[in-house]
């Protein structure tokens, strides 16, 4: 399941992993987790050759449980630090670096390799999982997507939602490395006026039509 931040996507795919009895990867946390351990190191994220050369440093565990999903960072968990405003303000920067990428993308085939599993991020249909039996593409409006982001957080609000996330959408769509596009075989599903159980029946009966 693949989509721009906002597009339901973490709360989609863990109801569907959830409803299959099926395992769960949130691949945005595996960057969010390098990325944080890249602050912490004091590595400049804007100096692309400074984070490839310790792209492989840190260990990172990541849980594929759908109803207790947490990331470790050499052994500490760092599930809530992730999300903070600076993680995100840095994440889009990182993950451009292609050693950060080669790195992750080998961990999830990895995970996806044991079977049974529901994986969100922005190149799963593409890149990570190309062969996957069921491709979704979740969007939604601006609007809609900055809302939802806003109720998440505290101290923000939809104005600032929305340019910080157009900003890494552009971020995030126009890097050279494994950018943020629809599989040519996936089945968009635009989430505006849909809630959560709507769209989790819908992307069951895909599955099912399609499995
Ligand atoms: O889904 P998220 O907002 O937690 O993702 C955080 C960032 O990680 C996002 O800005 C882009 C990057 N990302 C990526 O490049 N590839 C993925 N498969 C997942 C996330």
């Amino acid at each position: 399941m693949d989509g721009p931040s906002g597009s339901g996507k973490s709360s989609a795919s863990r109801g569907v992993a959830r409803a299959l009895g099926l395992r769960y990867l949130d691949t945005g946390a595996m960057y969010r987790a390098i990325t944080w351990w890249m602050l912490e190191h004091g590595v400049e994220v804007a100096d692309a050759a400074a984070v490839a050369g310790r792209a492989g440093e840190p260990v990172l565990v990541i849980a594929t449980d759908p109803d207790a999903p947490g990331v470790t960072a050499d052994g500490r968990d760092v599930s809530a630090e992730i999300r903070t405003g600076e993680v995100t303000a840095a994440v889009s920067a990182v993950s451009a670096v292609p050693e950060v990428r080669a790195r992750l993308v080998a961990e999830q085939r990895a995970i996806i390799g044991e079977g049974d599993i529901v994986v969100e991020g922005r190149d799963i249909g593409t890149v990570v999982a190309p062969g996957a039996p069921v491709k979704i593409y979740l969007t939604a409006s601006p609007e809609a997507r900055a809302r939802r982001r806003t109720a998440e957080l505290t101290g923000t609000t939809v104005e600032a939602q929305r340019a910080a996330m157009a900003r890494r959408d552009t971020l995030d769509s126009t890097r050279k490395a494994d950018p943020l596009v629809m599989a040519a075989d996936a089945v968009e599903l635009d989430t505006t006026e849909l809630n959560l159980e709507e769209v989790v029946s819908e992307v069951l009966r895909l599955v099912k039509e399609r499995t």
